[in-house]
């Protein structure tokens, strides 16, 4: 069996964000959302790993390699324009050859990973086997429907007025019965050839279509709030750790992982957090929810609920909260605000903040 790791599209509800950089690789607890897709198909068993590219194909490139470090083999595969999830399964179709394969959306994020839906799949064998969650809004995605005995009796794109609340999450497993599928359907009105229309085209064609409902915590990260979520969701669960330095008149509280060569001085911090290696932190407060990338300096300073990426450079500031700021921004303040900013900034951003 193969996975495919879809890792183009344009990301554009993550701008400014993803301006300058992929989406699949903003950091959630320190480490790329990507990456924690690649290990949960890695422990499902699946090693050979097709993942699609687009605008930003050097920069997951350099991220992923040859794919070693995860214990997987890496193929890439380009994808000149962001046309639809099955155009990337059409453009996929020679790499995949005849193999049985997982398609992954990079942006999804599931805790729990998916070996027992990988091991359901292998053992019962449908044509498609979607993965299925409830949400509030189901106009936001793929809408399925569903019969008593997990068989799939319909689904549609981003439905106006959908008949289940029933989100498809970004998980599919599919024999090869799916690219007759994809080469029967036609692009849909947002001009994309969607996979949810070739698995409504198994559907019309009598194939086995089913899914399993996941109860945990499930979340497309396609927006700045969605990133936050996961961010405080993975952290609540880190190991706590102090491999940098803390100084005397610092205080730790909580699950706190301080990263190697990271030095926290005179600051208080809050868990869950990271902080991350090469980074100071100076007469600062940072609260929970928070992960602090690499080379960071933030003094006289509070951070809360937020993610800061590498290389930024946050002094006098006041209070920032749920914020997502890009590399080597440059935040400075004159010190005396006592308002509560909420930034979300594009790398190499620099602003000064005045009371
Ligand atoms: O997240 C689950 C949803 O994902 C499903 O409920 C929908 O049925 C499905 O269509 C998809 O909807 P989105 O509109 O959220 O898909 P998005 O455009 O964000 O693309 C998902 C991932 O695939 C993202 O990492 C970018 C990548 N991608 C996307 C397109 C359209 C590609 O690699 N190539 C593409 O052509």
């Amino acid at each position: 069996m193969k996975a495919l790791v879809l890792a183009g599209g344009t990301g554009t509800r993550l701008r400014p964000i993803t301006h300058t950089a992929a989406k699949q690789l903003v950091p959630v607890a320190n480490k790329p959302v990507l990456y924690y897709g690649i290990e949960s198909i890695v422990a499902a068993g699946i090693t050979e790993i097709g993942v699609v590219v687009g605008g930003t194909a050097a920069e997951i490139r350099s991220a992923l390699g040859d794919g070693r470090r995860f214990g997987a083999r890496i193929t890439y595969l380009p994808q000149a324009a962001p046309l639809g999830l099955a155009h990337a399964v059409r453009i996929a179709r020679g790499w995949l050859g005849d193999d049985d394969f997982v398609m992954y959306l990079g942006d999804n994020f599931i805790v729990g990973g998916i070996t027992g839906l990988v091991d359901e799949f292998r053992r019962e064998r449908p044509d498609a086997h979607i993965l299925t969650t409830k949400v509030a809004d189901p106009t936001l995605f793929g809408v399925a429907e569903l019969g008593p005995d997990g068989q799939v009796l319909a689904v549609q794109e981003k439905p106006e007025n959908p008949r289940s609340d029933h989100a498809v999450a970004g998980v599919y497993l599919f024999t090869p019965a799916v690219h007759e599928a994809v080469a029967g359907i036609e692009p849909s009105c947002r001009g994309e050839l969607e996979i949810t229309d070739a698995i409504q085209w198994l559907i019309d064609s009598g194939r086995s279509v089913r899914a399993t409902t996941i109860t945990g915590y499930w979340k497309d990260t396609g927006n700045a709030e969605d990133m936050l979520e996961v961010n405080r969701v993975i952290l609540a669960g880190i190991e706590p750790a102090v491999e940098g330095l803390v100084d005397d008149a610092s205080r730790i509280t909580g699950r706190v992982h301080v990263e190697a060569g990271a030095r926290i001085e005179g600051s208080r911090i809050t868990g869950p957090a990271i902080i991350g290696e090469g980074t100071l932190i100076k007469n600062s407060v940072i609260g929970p929810g928070t992960s602090i990338a690499a080379n960071c300096r933030i003094s006289e300073s509070e951070v809360e609920s937020s993610i800061i990426l590498e290389g930024a450079r946050i002094q006098n500031t006041g209070r920032i909260t749920d914020s997502l700021t890009g590399r080597s921004v440059h935040i400075i303040g004159d010190g005396r605000t006592s308002h509560t900013r909420r930034l979300l900034l594009g790398d190499h951003s620099k602003i000064h903040i005045a009371s």
